[in-house]
């Protein structure tokens, strides 16, 4: 299988927020799985749980949206500020019926990012909050000076104010933020965004919610109506492989026509942000406005015996593949996609972190993220893969798909996903005009089905390469069914 990369074809920045992630007031996503308190016995920093923050550090994680969506336009700040004890008590509506406690709220997330080292993205209340609400949000986070808000900060124990760049405005308002036409949203967004103010040096990103998988027309409406007030636009699409929203599959127990249909489904996502973006070019040809793919990922049914409104589900070597397609995607249309935000953290959708109680487990999604972070701020290169289709009747379908980008060193990064399931290929790596000094890569495979659990964590890991052939400006690497692998090509001066 033949892969031409050209060095000198350098194509855009590929923002490192494209490794995003998103982290929900939803299930065990934050309690439990982010925040344990600072009574746990579970080691902690300030109730952030000490595990999870060391792995999350590890795949240099650059963006985390908070504190939804659907939850987002549920939410009212106010409510997680101040001494916990005052804090109010609420049902968790949207998701599981539970109670939340407000333990987390806006502290424990800055909180959160700074311990992380990553950008917080917040995600402000349309559906069900005031524009009032949503200014003096913004004012508590980022106000230096005398100011109601800033002084009820500083009063919360934070007196400096927090630098926060990107501020979502409200979250599928089409859907769960409020059942909005397009139209009616895109009037809101002026109005909304008109108070979220820029403070001192604090210059706010404003995100616009954007369409739902190919609801092109929300694109178009917003983009004409709104898209001179905003510096993003959002969009969501998640891979749900079966027939509905009742019977979407099983994480971990699928044929081989599943995990064909799951990819076929993940590869839509080519053709929706083609779409999208050609909309966007039509109102914004100088592309000044970002797509941020702030929700994607697998959505299964639920694991037996958990909660329905939990969306906690396990996450095989199928959606290792997923992951590096959607990235590899992503990278591809470095030009016009500044963020994506796969859904969600830890314990819910295709999560990259697991836990039980004091125990924790990386996915094999994890370890794409953990790959594909060497991309981060690099420049994307043209490249070509000379694939075949394969897969089953009804499920046809690229057997490798790729994307190269150089660093600031010169080193040239290159990761692949080989969809197929039955046969091993050899690759063969052009890089025109360009001789290889030396090469090193890494890998995960294994089963489709194959997964880490509690008992056994260590299944599916991230391999080093360890056979390489490099002939002039070639290099061939084997690669297994269904892989990832990711590799760092130094060139020759
Ligand atoms: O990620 C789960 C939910 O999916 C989000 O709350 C919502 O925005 C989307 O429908």
């Amino acid at each position: 299988m033949k892969l031409v990369v050209n060095p000198g074809k350098k194509l855009a920045t590929i923002n490192k927020n494209i490794y995003g992630h998103f982290s929900e007031h939803l299930g065990r996503c934050i309690y439990e799985g982010l925040y344990v308190g600072e009574d746990s016995e579970i080691e902690n920093i300030g109730g952030i749980r000490v595990d999870v923050l060391e792995a999350l550090k590890k795949i240099k994680l650059p963006v985390l949206r908070w504190p939804g969506g659907c939850f987002a336009d549920e939410y009212h700040w106010k409510d997680g500020i101040g001494p916990k004890e005052n804090r109010k008590k609420m049902i968790n509506t949207h998701w599981g019926g539970v109670v939340e406690d407000n333990s987390f709220g806006t502290h424990e997330f800055m909180r959160l990012c700074e311990l992380i080292g990553c950008e917080p993205y917040i995600n402000g209340n349309v559906g069900s909050g005031t524009v009032q609400e949503m200014s003096e949000w913004v004012e508590y986070m980022t106000f230096d000076g005398l100011s109601p808000m800033a002084q009820l900060r500083e009063e919360n124990g934070h007196k400096e104010p927090w630098a926060v760049k990107y501020f979502g405005v409200g979250n599928e308002n089409w859907g769960c933020g409020g059942n909005m036409r397009p139209e009616y949203y895109a009037d809101l967004y002026r109005r909304f965004s008109t108070y979220v103010r820029n403070y001192g040096d604090n210059k706010v990103y404003k995100i616009a919610c954007g369409a739902n998988n190919f609801d092109y027309n929300w694109t178009d409406v917003v983009m004409k109506i709104a898209g001179r007030f905003m510096d993003g636009l959002s969009l969501h699409y998640y891979t749900v492989p079966g027939e509905s929203w009742q019977n979407k599959g099983s994480a971990t127990v699928f044929s081989d026509e599943d995990y064909y249909t799951t990819l076929k489904k993940t590869l839509l996502m080519e053709e929706i942000l083609t779409k999208h973006s050609s909309i966007m070019d039509k109102y914004d040809p100088d592309k000044r406005v970002g797509l941020l793919v702030d929700e994607w990922g697998t959505w299964y049914d639920v694991e037996e015996g958990t909660n329905p409104g939990f969306l906690y589900q396990q996450n095989t070597m199928r959606d290792a593949l997923v992951a590096g397609i959607n990235l590899n995607i992503f990278n591809k249309h470095a030009d016009r996609v500044q963020m994506a935000n796969i859904a969600q953290l830890v314990n819910v959708l295709q999560a990259i972190i697991l836990t039980e109680g004091e125990k924790m487990i990386l996915t094999p999604t994890y370890h794409v993220f953990d790959m594909f972070a060497s991309h981060q701020d690099n420049t994307l290169l043209e490249s070509q893969v000379f694939n075949k289709m394969v897969g089953t009747e009804d499920n046809q379908i690229p057997n490798v798909v790729e994307s190269a980008s150089v660093n600031e060193e010169g080193q040239i990064i290159i990761t692949l996903c080989h969809t197929d399931l039955s046969t091993d290929i050899m690759m063969d790596i052009e890089l025109l005009d360009t001789q290889v000094q030396s090469v090193t890569g890494q890998y995960v495979s294994g089963a489709s089905s194959a997964h880490n659990t509690f008992e056994n964590p260590d299944l599916v890991v991230k391999e080093e390469v360890k056979e390489f052939k490099i002939l002039g400006n070639h290099i061939e690497v084997a690669m297994a069914p269904c892989s990832v692998l990711q590799l760092t090509i130094s060139p020759k001066e």
